[in-house]
């Protein structure tokens, strides 16, 4: 059998004297699609920024982080990154007054960089899956909409052809209707092959097209399970997914 492409165990990370992550385990199968739900302040950015190798310098990461069943928690975010881990962060780095096409270009610098001469083979695939990028491809970036801002952080991520993509977020300040258009293309990325975790306040869409879903409330993995259980589970029924809109 073949290693999962992330699997995280014993994960701790503390700012400080304050620990925000305590002993987490998680683990991503190949084309698969994992979500981690929870509330603000649980330490789902944390998560993902520590398996990034991306902390700020006051975090301390402690515990095992292995890649293509290989640990990693010693090299550089650069290197995670050339080895096909990418994250699309919560704020989303877009450069503003670059065209959105060239926003996308950016997106295939390390592979330009690697030396691969179809370093822009994504582009179309990219296009094809956000329309309304193509549209905009000589818009300057900062004046996109929140929902375009998104796609374009996403489709930026694709032209470096990831093998784990990590989403912190994605559905964050967008209207129902978009939420719904993201979520769906993300679904179809499963096709690609590409391994996504999924962080997320929205437990309902990221449940609708995850595999698998964890519960992190601050700092402990709370609950586990197969997506479609999860969704299930009264417990989330009545924190994640109730009528009661989520806290702020
Ligand atoms: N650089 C930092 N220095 C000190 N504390 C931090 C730092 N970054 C995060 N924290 C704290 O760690 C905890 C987890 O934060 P984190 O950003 O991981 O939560 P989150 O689950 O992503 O929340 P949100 O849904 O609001 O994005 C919070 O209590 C936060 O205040
Ligand atoms: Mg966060």
């Amino acid at each position: 059998m073949t290693a999962p492409v992330l699997e995280v165990s014993g994960l701790a990370v503390r700012y400080g004297k304050i620990e925000a992550l305590h002993k987490a385990a998680i683990k991503v199968g190949a084309g698969q699609i994992v979500s981690v739900i929870g509330p603000n302040g649980a330490g789902k950015s944390t998560l993902l920024n520590a398996v990034m190798g991306a902390l700020p310098v006051t975090g301390h990461a402690s515990g095992r982080v292995a890649y293509m069943g290989e640990e990693i928690g010693a090299l550089p975010i650069e290197r995670r990154v050339a080895r096909g881990m990418c994250l699309v962060p919560e704020k989303r780095e877009l450069f503003a007054s670059m065209t959105v096409e060239d926003n996308l270009v950016l997106g295939a610098y390390r592979r330009k960089r690697a030396g691969e001469r179809n370093f822009l083979d994504q582009l179309e695939p990219v296009f094809a899956l956000f329309p309304r990028l193509k549209e905009r491809r000589a818009q300057a970036a900062g004046t996109l909409s929140g929902g375009e801002r998104q796609m374009l952080a996403v489709g930026r991520a694709l032209m470096g052809k990831p093998d784990l993509l990590m989403l912190d977020e994605p559905s964050l300040g967008l209207a129902p209707l978009i939420v719904k258009e993201i979520f769906h293309i993300i679904s179809a990325l499963r096709q690609t092959g590409v391994a996504t975790l999924l962080i997320e306040q929205n437990a309902r869409a990221a449940l609708q097209i995850s595999d698998y879903g964890y519960v992190l409330e601050t700092g402990d993995l709370a609950l586990e399970g197969a997506a479609d259980d999860l969704a299930q589970n009264p417990r989330v029924i009545e924190t994640y997914l109730g009528l009661a809109k989520k806290p702020v």
